[in-house]
């Protein structure tokens, strides 16, 4: 597929239309994987159906001759909107990289390509504090509670809305009410089907910084 078949492609996905069908191969199977997972990623804007996504993917298997992957796992760790003029190749291929896996036993996200980010000083986070940052295409949350630091990320696991801070102790999603303790578990919600916790990220105090592994950039 051409470039400009790709962006077509993947504007109309990023719009919420029903892309035109065409041969894949590995390459564009690849990018288009990834297009899918960005747009599951977008806060703030609702995520393509269920049904679309696992299609795609047993579309895409089949041209490959592949057996169908299981449906695409939503992380929900970006921050930032992506443009659809920005889903050109080579910002797919950037947040490719940055990707991320679930520490051992489940614990903290860590992204592929991280860094420690500062999101706060230390002085700005006693004890019950609750500190909102953007760094490294990362909406979350840092809290310190009973001295202990956590991090979690700060966009809804539904449909990508962000959260606010509700009564100082949970955090809150605009879009349907979603609520969630300040460690990612899901408090309350009234959807139809259940909803994951928010993943949680490694977090960590130097020289006076909090600071929190993220995708670098
Ligand atoms: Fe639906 Fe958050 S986006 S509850």
């Amino acid at each position: 597929m051409t470039m400009k078949g790709l962006s077509r492609f993947v504007e109309a996905l990023l719009s919420g239309r029903r892309p035109r069908p065409f041969p894949a191969d590995d390459a564009d199977a690849e990018a288009l994987r990834v297009a899918i997972e960005l747009r599951a990623a977008r806060p703030g804007s609702n995520a393509p159906r269920e049904e679309f996504i696992t299609g795609l993917q047993r579309r895409l298997a089949r041209d490959q001759g592949e057996p169908p992957r299981a449906p695409v796992r939503r992380f929900l760790l970006a921050g930032g909107a992506v443009g659809a003029a920005g889903a050109a190749a080579g910002v797919i291929a950037e947040h490719a990289r940055i990707g991320a896996r679930p520490g051992p036993g489940g614990g903290p996200l860590t992204p592929d390509l991280g860094v420690w980010h500062p999101v706060a000083a230390a002085a700005a986070l006693p004890e019950g504090a609750v500190h909102g940052f953007a760094a490294g295409g990362v909406d979350g949350f840092v809290t310190r509670s009973g001295g202990r630091l956590r991090a979690v990320s700060g966009v809804c696991t539904h449909q990508g809305c962000r959260l606010t801070v509700h009564a100082g102790t949970r955090l809150r999603c605009p879009c349907h009410g979603a609520l969630f303790a300040l460690d990612g578990a899901v408090l309350q919600h009234r959807l139809k089907a259940p909803i994951p916790a928010l993943p949680r990220l490694a977090v960590r105090q130097v020289n006076g910084m909090v600071e929190v592994y993220l995708p670098r950039g």
